[in-house]
């Protein structure tokens, strides 16, 4: 018995060391640069049932409250499938494009757009801290690399977080828990992609033909901002 117990209480000490050592939580969650890019691949499952996988890229540029959003050819995105654009390929290459207009969907392919939503709804860019509040999960390897996690619970979808120890992206993992059977998101950086600094402007040029509201515009369920 005594044994047991000196033998547990040792195995107790080895953890609570091991704990400490791999641990070292970062003091606060991250915030994103100002301005950056990146490709990725982009995945999704309804449970563990794949339903797609493509490219994609973002061109985040807060500075300048604009963003693009890009999911490539046989991408199942939310937005650019549920905003009633009736394209020849539904998943071909979408577009998202984030402004003080609001946001709009386009398939550049084949020259179709629509404005989905507005500031009123939420659609504005991403706020860079929209990571505040969530909790430190600890490292994880993700293509190689070494990644940092933080887990953020929201109304519609639980986020995940991961880049290195100097602030690059490794993956945005979501899973959206409004709807059974739930749909899990995985974004996986291309952390060779990953660029800071000026964006030309014209990345963010939104077409002239996307004058005109989507045929189903988008409204958020109440209380819920947008992610990515
Ligand atoms: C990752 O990005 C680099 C630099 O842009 C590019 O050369 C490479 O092909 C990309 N890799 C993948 C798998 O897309
Ligand atoms: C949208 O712009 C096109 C030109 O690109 C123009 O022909 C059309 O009348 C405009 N539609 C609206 C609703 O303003």
């Amino acid at each position: 018995m005594t044994t047991i117990a000196a033998a547990s209480l040792v195995v107790c000490f080895l953890v609570a060391l091991s704990q400490t050592a791999s641990l070292e939580p970062p003091q606060q969650s991250p915030t994103w640069p100002p301005t950056f890019s990146v490709g990725f691949q982009e995945e999704q499952h309804v449970s563990v049932i794949p339903l797609s996988r493509n490219a994609g890229a973002w061109y985040y540029d807060f500075a300048n409250r604009r963003a693009r959003f890009d999911h490539s050819h046989g991408q199942y995105d939310s937005f650019c499938q549920r905003v009633g654009l009736s394209p020849k390929d539904k998943h071909g290459d979408c577009q998202l494009f984030f402004s003080s207009l609001g946001m709009h969907v386009h398939y550049p392919r084949e020259q179709i757009c629509c404005r989905a939503c507005g500031a009123e709804e939420g659609c504005t860019v991403l706020m860079p801290t929209w990571l505040t509040g969530a909790t430190y999960m600890g490292t994880e390897t993700i293509g190689g690399l070494t990644c940092q996690g933080w887990v953020k619970p929201g109304a519609v979808a639980t986020d995940r977080w991961y880049q290195t120890a100097d602030g690059k992206p490794c993956q945005y993992w979501e899973k959206v828990t409004a709807f059974v059977p739930h749909v899990i998101h995985v974004i996986t950086f291309n952390v060779s992609s990953y660029q800071l600094g000026p964006i030309p402007a014209s990345v963010f040029d939104v077409p002239k033909y996307c004058n005109v509201t989507c045929p189903k515009p988008y409204h958020p369920p109440h209380g819920v901002q947008g992610s990515p």
